[in-house]
């Protein structure tokens, strides 16, 4: 059977990814890529690389306003750059991130998520959590939203967890890993992110539900993958988790092009009469 997903093609001509097709390329043991972007610029790179899942994620307030948590993020934060990355993409699937407590309540969910496929332009929201989420996901899939879960570290639980810690070490842990995964599955969750938990338990998730797992610290055995962009180029600072890798090895060109312009300044080859107007 041929694939929905086809990475090695250009974007124009490859099928919009939809969430059926994610579950399809599941049931044919194909990997899901995915990455965050948070603009049309890097939604257009990622979208040419092959990506099919390009989440708009709460992650923003840490590699683009900067801050230590992801919980002031607003949902018009999120709608903002949703916007701007949709006019990047053509062919990968838009999953825009609920942020903290913007799904609370279900009048708070539809409203919010409304507002992420209505304006933002995606084409299916990820909300973290499980236990009272369970039901606002079943609500939100009743009137045609399609989502992604978010179990194991959620970084909106930051307080409660007591930090950025690995999940599901314990086999009750485990075993409510399992409980939540399958309870999301049946209130129609399409996809499930899987966040800094142990490989096995990740593995034994991902082959315990039909929905697709796209793991970041969760080992190889997830459907998918997913890390934020600028991890993979090296780029966002601060201290990196053990999940990350710096796929530019250090050499990303972007570096390199901005110590030439500094130098290219500096010295006055730039700009040169070729990038200037004569007459
Ligand atoms: O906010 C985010 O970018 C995320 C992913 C890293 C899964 O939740």
């Amino acid at each position: 059977m041929e694939s929905d997903l086809y990475a090695n093609q250009p974007p124009a001509e490859r099928k919009p990814v939809t969430a059926p097709a994610l579950i399809k390329a599941k049931s044919e043991g194909r990997k899901i890529v995915s990455l965050t972007a948070y603009d049309a610029t890097f939604a257009r790179l990622v979208d040419e690389a092959g990506v099919d899942m390009v989440l708009v994620g709460d992650s923003l307030g840490n590699v683009i306003q900067g801050l230590s948590t992801t919980l002031p993020v607003s949902v018009a934060d999120i709608v903002y750059h949703c916007k701007a990355v949709a006019n990047g993409l053509q062919a990968a699937l838009l999953v825009a991130d609920m942020p903290f407590l913007s799904a609370a309540t279900p009048e708070r969910a539809i409203t919010h998520a409304g507002r992420m496929l209505a304006e933002g332009g995606a084409a299916m929201v990820k909300v973290e959590g499980a236990g009272p989420m369970v039901d606002i996901v079943k609500l939100l899939v009743q009137r045609d939203i399609p989502v992604c879960g978010h179990l194991g570290l959620t970084p909106q639980s930051v307080h409660r967890l007591g930090g950025y810690r690995v999940q599901g070490r314990d086999e009750q842990a485990r075993a409510q890993l399992l409980e939540d995964a399958q309870r999301l599955v049946d209130a129609g969750a399409s996809a499930l992110v899987l966040e800094c938990v142990p490989s096995a338990v990740a593995a034994a998730v991902t082959a315990a539900i039909p929905i697709p797992t796209i793991g970041i610290g969760a080992g190889p055995d997830c459907d998918g993958q997913i890390l934020v962009v600028q991890d993979v180029l090296g780029i966002s600072g601060g201290r990196r988790p053990r999940f990350v890798k710096d796929f530019s090895e250090g050499k990303l060109p972007i570096r390199e092009a901005l110590a030439a312009f500094v130098n290219a300044v500096h010295d006055g080859s730039f700009p040169d009469p070729e990038h200037s107007y004569s007459g």
